[in-house]
């Protein structure tokens, strides 16, 4: 049987793609797969056991027996609720950490391709149409400036309550963007295949609607309700 639709969305931090994936996964019916949710897990799970986030090879064998349930809007690792503790800060630096290294993004591939099921998914992230799903459908890749993105997280942050400058902001995400799209193992980078959407001056309303028009262009369409919840 041929395996299930994949729609891969990648692109830099505070692009939009999680909220974007979301709510095409809502429309369609199809699961959602937040790939950064795991390599948060992996980090949060290392700090509780007081794991070297540079030893790679106790991170893989840690990373190999954890056991990861993911659905809409919440994630358990090994039986725990780990929603709210993996957006802390120390684990956004940490994940970043984790996510240098071969071995932790080998048994984390296992997990994610495991998420692939009927009757589709849609997976963000940043190698998810390089690398994690290279024969999916649908392959986009958001971005927008550095500058719209700083002013979008700062935004959250101070809806939440946090207050952090967007001069601080700015700064650390172009570090970020800068990590990742120079790390050796799977850089952030736009599949030759991938659909470009620049989102600076979108509302995630016409992004949503631009990938959903890509999708119908590609007959995927959705199917009603997500199996096995
Ligand atoms: O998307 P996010 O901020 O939740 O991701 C957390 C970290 O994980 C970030 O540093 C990038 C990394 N990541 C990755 O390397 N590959 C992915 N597919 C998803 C996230």
């Amino acid at each position: 049987m041929a395996n299930p639709p994949v729609i891969a969305i990648d692109g830099p931090s505070s692009s939009g793609k999680g909220t974007v994936a979301t709510l095409v996964a809502e429309r369609l019916g199809w699961h959602l797969l937040d790939s950064g949710a795991l390599y948060r897990g992996v980090a949060w799970a290392a700090i509780q056991r007081r794991i070297d986030l540079d030893d790679a090879s106790a991170l893989e064998a840690m990373t190999r027996q954890l056991v990861f349930e993911i659905r809409p809007g919440n994630i358990h690792i090994d039986g725990i609720d780990v929603t709210q503790a993996i957006r802390e800060e120390p684990i956004s630096v940490g994940s970043s950490r984790v996510a240098r290294l071969k071995p932790v993004r080998d048994a984390l591939r296992i997990v994610q391709v495991g998420m692939r099921r009927p009757p589709g998914l849609v997976a963000d992230g940043r190698d998810m149409g390089t690398k994690v799903f290279p024969t999916a459908e649908l392959k986009v890749f958001l971005d927008a400036s550095v500058e719209e993105r700083a002013r979008r997280r700062h935004k959250q942050l101070i809806d939440k309550g946090s207050s952090v400058s967007l001069c601080d902001l700015f700064a650390s995400l172009r570090a970020r963007d800068e990590r990742d799209r120079s790390r050796s193992v799977s850089p952030l980078r736009a599949a030759e295949d991938a659909v470009m959407i620049d989102t600076t001056e979108m509302p995630i309303s016409a992004v949503v609607e631009e990938v959903l028009g890509h999708a119908a262009e590609r007959s995927l369409t959705g199917s009603g309700t997500r199996r096995g919840e």
